[in-house]
């Protein structure tokens, strides 16, 4: 088939090879592994516990449908008679599956008003069949596990969750995002088989977002010895001046067994190669039985290399407890040498370079999969905003996964973390603190936020607010005295809980800053949250009637801006640090401005599966440091010849020419954070865009009318991905025309067949308005793309797609096919699968 030179060309822009986007970072293979950072050290133990669990829905009201839970009044009255978490219970026809799962995703759409923020989805006191899950898993326990303690650590879950272990309730978590752990030594039988239950309710909810349903993150199986390191009690704090890298080294070490110990901390610390670089010891201490004790100690690292943007350089800290000269247990910190500084008159530094932070604000949901995001989909995100020249995210409103937080590290991305609840009330600084403790040696971060849009805490109980923000700051300064701490703020800056902050956040407001800056000149400033413009990717006239919003900069509520207004606003200013757009990524739920049928907000750079719509090339204009020359829309515009249609470019060149049909309809000056359109009478053919710098042209760029569709192209972010039944590979699905150009407006139903090594998890295309499933093998294009995500199995081989036109009308596609190879790989370990 033959592929234009023209349609390359119009490609280039996003189809170029790049690291992030093959998979391929420097430190670490992304697909496997990611969450190093506080990982295991022998003698310590930590298992990955996803593989296996059985699932059954529960009921929310009616407890006969609920496996008898609830079921009259003594449900928690004794100790050890919950049957259904017994590993002799029968859950044979329970459905087998892995975590992370969201069955949020895998549910129909509702159409009720109610359900939009999640999506319209039935999750909810009013949907009480669907919003609640249980989950059950048999696991062995040797006999040689006599003596260590052993815990459950959920990374998070979505929201309620009850846990049971051989009949014993063993405890509770009521938040959607913060980690929880239990230990469960007392409670498993060794050299047996033992059953953990989670009943997991999503009836309330924490946000106004899609949420998710259900175990979303990782579970692991902890094992340590009695004597052991306190979770995330590990710190290393970096300090540099002049080359000389000085270390405040710090830990805690329990003792949960039956006599006092000696114990002593040791440290070393390796760089990137593993090459020891320093050592540092901390005085023995004694511990008495179910005491615990902190120990700190410094290091130098001299001629330290700095954690930045270009290179990502992070160090590891070796952390161990030994007792007469005997390690008893030991965890990997991962940490990086850098400096930030926010200043009030001239912005951020990050290793006293000046850097304005080019953000974005993201929720953790994608086509397909829902909230439950495999590692490797973690840091593909990742990459898509990467190579648009952002070097920042928002976690926006909760607390991240560790992949998200790790991958940015490797990565060489900047994060503002924030957490779920604005409380000082115990759960609300529980969040924080797990936060806080989780993630503080991650040179990623540079910011605590401790929430968002607090209306009454800022205006009507703006007494309130400032304690509780005082009190959350404290807590945050205390445990991380590196960071400065904010929050995203709309509106009123001048009292409540910005009185706190070490760095005032705006969200939206374009009118505020200057105004603050002038008032406060010694707050340092930032945009918390921006934009929030709209768009549906390939669309290029707004439709009410079909719930679509051009693609041009040009929409966005009330409140928001598009985005060449909030950049050259923010890019302008020097005091201003940067700021976070509202979204890299579009999500489900808030389908602003429209409602049914429409199911995701349409406030993306890039869509649900990361397609970038065109704004993406603005950012990447100005965000990165490539020539770009981005030119839309397509030029498929048939039955509308001699209509005038609008031709924009991005680009970041000085001057772009355009024709059409080979005839120049002038040169123009590119503004400075700007771009440059002009109105064209439609006529099928080509629009060229010609980019010159310092008079020479140096990009080019079609669009060709191309015409229907007859076949189809399958590609992947890689094809060759790890048999360690987590890695995934991305596919993207194009129709193609006869001469082998990319249909822009094809909207064929494809159907995928998947065997082999491997499973379909998920589908998707972008469309804000899709009600299709996620986890059909199947999926309409969306203007010209859809995206299938295959997950590998635990056997080295080949994943086979094939993807075919389904149903009966218009023309037949050739079908395409693609083969990825999942190798054998040493994957993490994992609880070993029972019967
Ligand atoms: C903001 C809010 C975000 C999102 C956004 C939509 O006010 O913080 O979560 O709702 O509006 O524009």
């Amino acid at each position: 088939m033959a592929l234009s030179a023209s349609s390359l060309v119009a490609r280039s822009a996003w189809g170029q090879a790049n690291s992030y986007l093959s998979g391929d970072l420097s430190a670490g293979n992304p697909g496997q592994a990611l969450a190093s950072a506080l990982s295991a050290v022998e003698p310590r133990e930590k298992l990955l516990f996803d593989f296996g669990w059985k699932f059954q829905f529960g009921h929310g009201t009616d407890p006969a449908r609920d496996l008898g839970f609830g079921n009259g009044q003594g449900d928690f009255a004794k100790t050890g008679e919950f049957g259904f978490s017994k590993a002799k219970f029968d859950d044979s026809k329970w459905r087998v599956l892995n975590l992370p799962h969201d069955w949020a995703v895998e549910l129909p759409f509702v159409r009720d008003d109610v359900q939009q923020s999640h999506g319209y989805k039935p999750i909810g006191r009013r949907y009480p069949e669907t919003s609640v899950g249980w989950y059950r898993r048999v696991f062995e326990i040797p006999e040689s596990d006599q003596g260590r303690r052993i815990s459950v650590e959920f990374d998070g879950a979505f929201r309620d969750v009850l846990v049971f272990v051989n009949g014993c309730f063993i405890g509770r978590n009521d938040n959607g995002y913060a980690p929880f752990r239990f230990d469960l030594t007392d409670f498993l039988s060794y050299g047996a088989k033992n059953c953990i239950v989670a009943r997991v309710d999503a009836s309330f909810g924490d946000g106004w977002f899609y949420e998710g349903a259900g175990i979303y993150r990782h579970v692991w199986l902890t094992k340590t010895d009695a004597l052991h390191l306190g979770r995330w009690e590990s710190y290393v704090r970096a300090e540099v001046s002049a080359g000389l890298a000085t270390l405040a080294l710090g830990t805690a070490v329990k003792n949960a067994g039956i006599r006092a110990e000696r114990a002593k901390a040791s440290w070393e610390i390796r760089d990137r190669e593993g090459r020891t670089v320093a050592t540092a010891d901390a005085p023995e201490q004694s511990i008495a039985v179910d005491g615990s004790a902190r120990f700190a100690a410094t290091a130098k690292i001299a001629n330290s290399e700095l954690w930045s943007l270009e290179n990502p350089y992070l160090y590891s800290a070796i952390v161990t407890v030994k007792s007469d000269g005997k390690p008893r247990d030991a965890e990997h910190v991962s940490f990086g040498v850098r400096t930030a500084v926010f200043d009030a008159d001239k912005g951020f530094f990050l290793n006293g370079k000046p850097l304005k932070i080019q953000g974005t604000c993201n929720h953790q949901d994608h086509a397909g999969v829902g909230a439950a995001l495999p590692d490797r989909l973690q840091s593909f995100r990742l990459g898509i905003l990467r190579e648009m020249g952002s070097n920042a995210v928002r976690t926006s409103h909760n607390m991240p996964t560790p992949e998200w937080v790790e991958v940015c590290d490797r990565m060489g991305m900047m994060m503002m973390c924030e957490t779920r609840q604005m409380s000082s009330s115990p759960e609300g600084m529980a969040q924080l603190e797990a936060m806080v403790k989780r993630y503080r040696n991650s040179p990623s971060i540079i910011l605590w936020s401790i929430g968002n849009e607090e209306w009454q805490l800022q205006n009507e109980e703006a007494e309130q607010g400032a304690k509780i923000a005082a009190t959350m700051v404290r807590r945050c300064h205390e445990l991380d005295p590196t960071r400065a701490v904010s929050a995203a703020v709309n509106g009123e800056n001048d009292k409540g809980v910005s009185d706190a902050f070490d760095i005032i956040g705006f969200n939206y407001g374009l009118d505020r800053p200057d105004k603050f800056h002038k008032e406060h000149p010694a707050r340092p400033i930032y945009g918390s949250e921006t934009a929030s413009a709209i768009s549906t990717r390939g669309v290029y006239a707004t439709d009410q009637t079909r719930n679509t919003l051009s693609a041009y900069d040009t929409n966005h509520p009330d409140w928001g801006e598009t985005a060449e207004e909030w950049w050259k606003f923010y890019a302008t200013r020097a005091w201003e640090a940067g700021g976070f757009a509202w979204t890299g990524f579009d999500y489900r739920g808030e389908p602003t401005p429209y409602g049914w049928p429409s199911i995701n907000s349409q406030f993306g750079i890039a869509d649900m599966c990361g397609f970038p719509k065109d704004t993406y090339f603005y950012y990447k204009a100005w965000w990165s440091s490539e020539p770009v020359l981005h030119l839309f829309p397509h030029w498929n515009f048939e039955g509308r010849e001699g209509d005038e249609i609008p031709v924009w470019v991005h680009s970041n060149l000085d001057e772009v020419e355009l024709l059409v049909n080979g005839k120049s309809l002038g040169r123009q000056t590119v503004p400075r954070l700007g771009h440059v359109e002009w109105k064209v009478k439609y006529e099928p053919g080509v629009i060229e865009a010609r980019g010159s710098k310092g008079g020479s042209v140096v990009l080019t760029v079609e669009r060709e009318t191309t015409g229907p569709a007859v076949a189809i192209r399958l590609t992947a972010d890689r094809t060759e991905i790890n048999a360690d039944g987590e890695d995934v590979a991305i596919l993207k699905v194009v129709a193609l025309d006869k001469q082998g150009r990319p249909v822009p407006t094809a909207s064929n139903l494809i159907g995928f067949k998947v065997s082999g090594e491997g499973a379909l998890i998920g589908v998707g295309n972008g469309d804000p308005n899709c009600q299709e499933s996620d986890k059909e093998p199947r999926r309409s294009l969306f203007n010209g793309l859809a995206q299938v995500i295959v997950q590998a199995n635990r056997t080295a081989g080949h994943i086979h797609i094939e993807a075919v036109k389904e149903g009966s009308g218009g023309t037949e596609l050739i079908p395409a096919k693609l083969d990825i190879v999942t190798r054998r790989t040493e994957a993490r370990p994992s609880v070993a699968l029972s019967g």
